[in-house]
């Protein structure tokens, strides 16, 4: 039996979820679902948060509604510590418990949660400078915070698609296998 498509184990509330991400709204996971749709639901919830900073840098030089910047602001550090934590305590011990793990699956690992820690740090900058964007007004150089904003969202883009491309399927497999 083949592998299973990625998209036929999303959850149906993945497009509510999308929705919800893209507005701004941390949703909660159910922790009962399997571990391949929790994965996905934060890779969805994160790839939107992308999305969201990216029309920001888009639309900078515009009239910014102070309001939503907040609000984006104030969201990005929940939506990647609620992923990193998934991760670091559920899947990456799950993913190093399978029998005959090899050590570049460990070291990957070991960088992922290294990005994680790299991306927190980032995010704490975006967040202070969009802070500063909104009441600093004028004296805020638009074009640094574009690059910033652009260059935050690229990093956990690649990050994130390098777990939907190694990590979910070895989920999948466990799920349907029981090992990977
Ligand atoms: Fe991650």
């Amino acid at each position: 039996m083949g592998l299973r498509p990625f998209r036929s184990t999303a959850p149906s509330g993945c497009v509510a979820l999308a929705v919800a991400a893209h507005s701004g709204v941390v949703p909660a996971i159910c922790r009962t679902e399997p571990l391949s749709s929790r994965l996905e639901n934060q890779l969805i919830i994160q790839e939107a948060l992308c999305a969201r900073l990216e029309t920001l840098a888009d639309r900078l030089a515009l009239a910014v509604d102070a309001q939503h910047c907040l609000h984006l602001a104030r969201s990005i550090y929940p939506i990647l510590r609620r992923a990193h934590d998934f991760e670091e305590r559920e899947l990456f011990p799950l993913l190093r418990r399978q029998k005959g793990a090899r050590a570049d699956l460990s070291l990957t690992l070991d960088k992922l949660k290294f990005e994680h820690f790299e991306d927190e740090g980032s995010a704490e900058e975006v967040i202070q400078a969009l802070i500063d964007f909104v009441c600093g007004g004028a004296a805020v150089d638009v074009e640094s915070l574009r690059r910033r904003l652009q260059e935050f969202a690229q990093a956990l883009r690649r990050h994130l698609a390098f777990e939907r491309a190694v990590l979910l399927p070895r989920v999948l497999r466990i799920e349907e296998y029981g090992h990977a």
